[in-house]
């Protein structure tokens, strides 16, 4: 029996579900966030999962930007803190392009762990997303990876999605041609196609990488039908992946960070929200629910969340007060977490920055006052609060990574 007819058995067995590696995180994030979206009429604000529709707000600029490369392949990167909307918005975005000219492509990094797992994950998309129907997912396999037989597994719900496990391994196919299959396949589509990689920061975690990133940016640069756009939150290792000179991906694309959501963009959402349940909120709390949090899209939907569960018809100073106290119970476990294993000259250093010291660290004043060890130690521990997404670099000098862990970690030890 050929390969292909094995292919066709499977395709034809339609047995029961199968799980595959292939829908984790992605998959449950996309049930997280329908499931979510789909009890909206109860729940006002979203928060933790990508968002669409009246959960979105704003990002106007960005998403005409963003389609505009989409649409004129030009390969971009998108940088921002963590839960600031970027899966959302290019969600968003493959939401609105021409589907008959363009097949957006989305892939979630997140967890794999090494080479040919993100392949498997890459041409399991690609076969996927630019099909639709389970017969075309099944005809692209066919035209697209004849030396493979597919675990295929259907639903008996027909809305929900193909699960797909490719299982290639370097015996079937070789990176490059796994690499070369979105141009392969935008030019028999007579499509472009944009690949959007989030989390894309794990592929700097593979073994051999650089040689990794090599054969990437080789074949990609090269593709005038496909284009790419490279996602994630982690901006120390993003920033070394694209911005450093010596490293393959330099100079990929267009770099786009991702800045907070303003308040004036969050006010009318905010405020629509509480009037849909008949509660009076002013713009002056509005503006305090922002920067409590620093416009941190995924937290501003939280407290808002928390102000609107403590409130009956009015919101106040004190609903707002109880709200913040709310928001820090709510993550607190995590806070400790992450404190985890923390020296003592770390967790110095965290005190100095929540007391307002953002540089001259290590200056004989804040290296006394905080206990910080000697000028080099210092350098370390920046080192490692930032691996630790502690900290971050800003052009304010040091500053904390999440707002909350800041309010947090001022209130529980700093007192
Ligand atoms: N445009 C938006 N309008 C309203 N809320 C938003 C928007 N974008 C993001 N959010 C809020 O931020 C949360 C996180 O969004 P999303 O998952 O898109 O961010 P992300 O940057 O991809 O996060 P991560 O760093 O975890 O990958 C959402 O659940 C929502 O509460
Ligand atoms: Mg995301």
């Amino acid at each position: 029996m050929k390969k292909a007819d094995i292919a066709d058995d499977w395709f034809l067995w339609y047995t029961s579900l199968w799980t595959t590696d292939w829908c984790t995180k992605e998959k449950s994030c996309i049930f997280a966030a329908s499931n979510q979206q789909n009890c909206v009429m109860k729940k006002s604000f979203i928060y933790g999962v990508a968002v669409e529709g009246d959960n979105f707000t704003d990002r106007e600029k960005e998403t005409k930007r963003l389609k505009q490369d989409f649409e004129n392949g030009q390969n971009v990167i998108l940088i921002s803190p963590r839960r600031m909307g970027k899966t959302s918005l290019v969600r968003r975005v493959q939401s609105l392009v021409d589907k008959k000219t363009l097949s957006v492509v989305y892939i979630d990094a997140y967890d794999c762990r090494n080479e040919y797992e993100f392949y498997n994950k890459f041409a399991a998309a690609l076969m996927k997303q630019t099909a639709g129907k389970a017969e075309a997912v099944m005809k692209n396999i066919k035209e697209f990876l004849v030396r493979l037989s597919p675990k295929v597994g259907f639903s008996p719900d027909p809305s929900s999605e193909v699960s797909l496990s490719l299982g290639i391994t370097p015996k079937e196919y070789s990176p490059e041609e796994i690499l070369q299959l979105p141009q392969r396949m935008a030019e028999k589509m007579g499509k472009h196609i944009v690949v959007c990689i989030d989390e894309f920061q794990q592929i700097g975690e593979f073994q051999d990488s650089l040689n990794v990133q090599k054969k990437m940016r080789g074949i990609w640069q090269l593709q005038t039908n496909a284009s790419y756009c490279l996602f994630g939150s982690k901006k120390h290792l993003l920033s070394n992946l694209f911005q450093n000179k010596r490293m393959p991906f330099y100079q990929f694309g267009d770099i786009l960070f991702l800045q907070p959501i303003s308040t004036e963009d969050w006010k009318p959402f905010i405020r629509g929200k509480f009037e849909e349940k008949n509660i009076s909120i002013s713009d002056d709390l509005i503006e305090k629910i922002c920067a409590t949090v620093q416009n941190q899209s995924s937290y501003v939907q939280q407290l808002a969340s928390n102000v609107m569960l403590n409130a009956t018809d009015v919101v106040t100073e004190q609903t707002l007060e109880l709200a913040v106290e709310d928001l820090l119970n709510q993550n607190s476990l995590l806070f400790l977490q992450q404190l985890d294993g923390l020296t003592a000259y770390q967790m110095n250093f965290l005190k100095a920055l929540a007391n307002g010291t953002n540089a001259n660290f290590g200056s004989k004043t804040v290296l006394n006052l905080y206990d910080l060890g000697s000028k080099s130690n210092v350098s370390k521990i920046k080192s490692v609060l930032t691996q630790k997404e502690l900290i971050e670099s800003s052009p304010a000098g040091i500053v904390f990574a999440d707002p909350v862990f800041q309010l947090w970690f001022t209130k529980e030890w700093c007192k």
